[in-house]
């Protein structure tokens, strides 16, 4: 569990520092990518379809797997969210929570684009 627990959601509030990470156009449409942030791998997704960025843990809890990046995204009335490829447990893009399960929720993280560049949120 330790890995787990270098996941932490971060508000935009608590962001000191914005790390740069790829340039925008190299995320695909209506899905993700896993970027290395500091020691942290974050799936960022360009959700094209809601016109909106998110970034989470890319480890996933239940088995502990580096593979939230690849999950299928999709709304769940208005809210953002993704499954997990291996186990289809998913998540919110927004909170974090698991939505169809009790496993421990993912971490967030604030993202922006500027100058066409994506940069993740960090405390
Ligand atoms: S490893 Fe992600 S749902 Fe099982």
């Amino acid at each position: 569990m330790t890995e787990l627990t270098t996941y932490k959601t971060t508000t935009p509030a608590e962001v000191s520092k914005w790390i740069a990470t790829l340039p925008a156009d190299e995320f695909p449409e209506n899905g993700g990518l896993n970027v290395k942030v500091e020691d942290l791998q974050i799936a960022i997704f360009n959700f094209t379809r809601r016109n909106e960025w998110f970034a989470t843990q890319n480890l996933c809890p239940h088995k502990q797997q580096m593979i939230l990046s690849r999950g299928m995204i999709g709304s769940d009335g208005d809210e953002p969210k993704v499954a997990c490829p291996f186990h289809k447990k998913t998540f919110s893009l927004k909170t974090g929570e698991n939505l169809n399960g009790d496993e421990c929720p993912i971490a967030t993280y604030p993202v922006k684009v500027e100058g066409g560049t994506v940069y993740v949120g960090i405390a």
